[in-house]
């Protein structure tokens, strides 16, 4: 990757750049808890997007994607938004860092990655990244690590249209090698667990399944936690996010919410509880409760929360069968992957399995993703 970045940046501005890289993660427990306000459990994996970058003297950004073989240039004001979508996650990082009182020189970038598209592996929170590191390096900005995660965020909400937390972007800018991270959401703190399951494998199963109106319905389910929160919040002021609700003080709004932020909430709740204890399980290296949260979150995702879909409960229900330690759909939801954490002798059959009962349900086959918990955003 590195050297087709490089030879892509000398023939289209000279010379080579500066090369920086950030990741996509995984989420090992804590989905739609970080726009609640609750705990997440994200590390950043060995799939990300490498960029070259150098200033160009101008009031202007030059960008190439080397996966999209396209050329965009745009300005620095608001006016200036792109087109294409990918150009639109770099613009907003641009913006974002001005609205912040940063510096932003133009500069020339060539970028390319190897985080799968759609598959739940926030491709775009690693491009976001990306560029919020460099180009905070490249101006001597100083902005902490934690706003450069914000800077990622508020793209998505300013410039993307989806309303996400701050799971992805924290995890890809904070991401360290061996290690997952517990983030309180809520208050920014932040625990690094070195995750290294003896005997264990953490695979990624791939449905390949996208779904078109992923980010309206995820905007959806962020609304129904917001109104259960506010009608929880009138019993108890003390309430700011759906996360800070007992289970019992939900209970008390049922009959004046819809059944379906009910629901919605009530996943919420149970899966904030789930992070903490998937984390006093590991320190206990009991992968037996680790992976039977994992499957209580699927259930949750899947009939609470309602973002899995047939062919992610399918590939869930056959781990199930098949012994697999743990099992859910991960990430945002609508398609994409299911994360399993496998016992090594098992890893074989399963994958095969599910490879082979897979295609002959769907007509096409998942693909599997090895993932190693790796570094977040860097210069290299
Ligand atoms: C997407 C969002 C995150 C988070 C997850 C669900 O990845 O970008 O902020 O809400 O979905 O846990």
């Amino acid at each position: 990757m590195k050297t087709r970045i490089q030879e892509k940046f000398k023939t289209l501005f000279g010379k080579e750049g500066q090369l920086y890289m950030s990741s996509g993660r995984i989420n090992l427990i804590g989905e739609h808890t970080d726009y609640n306000g609750g705990y997440v459990f994200p590390g950043a994996i060995n799939f990300g997007i490498m960029a070259a970058i150098e200033p160009n003297g101008l009031n202007k950004v030059k960008v190439y994607s080397l996966d999209y073989d396209e050329y965009v240039e745009f300005g620095l004001n608001e006016e200036d938004k792109p087109d294409q979508a990918w150009a639109r996650y770099i613009f907003g990082v641009c913006r974002e860092t001005i609205k912040r009182g940063g510096k932003v020189q133009g500069f020339n970038a060539v970028f390319a990655g190897d985080v799968p598209l759609g598959a739940g592996l926030s491709s775009s929170a690693a491009l976001e990244s990306v560029f919020a590191f460099a180009i905070n390096e490249i101006n001597g900005n100083g902005i902490d690590k934690f706003e450069l995660a914000r800077i990622g965020q508020s793209t998505e909400h300013n410039y993307c249209g989806v309303k996400c937390g701050i799971m992805d972007q924290f995890a890809s800018i904070f991401g360290k090698e061996g290690a997952l991270m517990r983030l309180n959401c809520k208050t920014g703190e932040y625990k690094y667990f070195p995750f290294h399951p003896k005997g264990y494998k953490l695979v990624l199963i791939d449905s390949c399944v996208k779904h078109e109106l992923a980010s309206s319905a995820y905007n959806k389910r962020r609304e129904s936690c917001e109104n259960a929160a506010a009608a929880i919040r009138k019993n108890h002021p003390e309430v700011e996010f759906l996360s800070d609700a007992k289970r019992l003080w939900l209970d008390e709004v049922r009959d004046q919410i819809p059944e379906e932020d009910f629901l919605r909430a009530e996943y919420v709740i149970g899966e904030v509880q789930r992070v903490l204890d998937v984390c006093d399980a590991l320190e206990r290296d009991d992968y037996e409760t680790v992976g039977e949260m994992m499957y209580q979150t699927h259930f949750g995702l899947s009939r609470l929360y309602e973002v899995s879909c047939e062919e992610l409960d399918f590939l869930n229900k056959l781990a199930r069968k098949m012994d697999v330690t743990g099992s859910r759909v991960m990430g945002g939801g609508f398609g994409g992957c299911t994360i399993n954490l496998v016992k090594e002798e098992l890893y074989d059959a399963f994958i095969g399995a599910a490879k082979e009962q897979f295609t002959a349900k769907f007509g096409h086959a998942p693909k599997v993703y090895d993932v190693v918990i790796s570094d977040g955003a860097r210069k290299l």
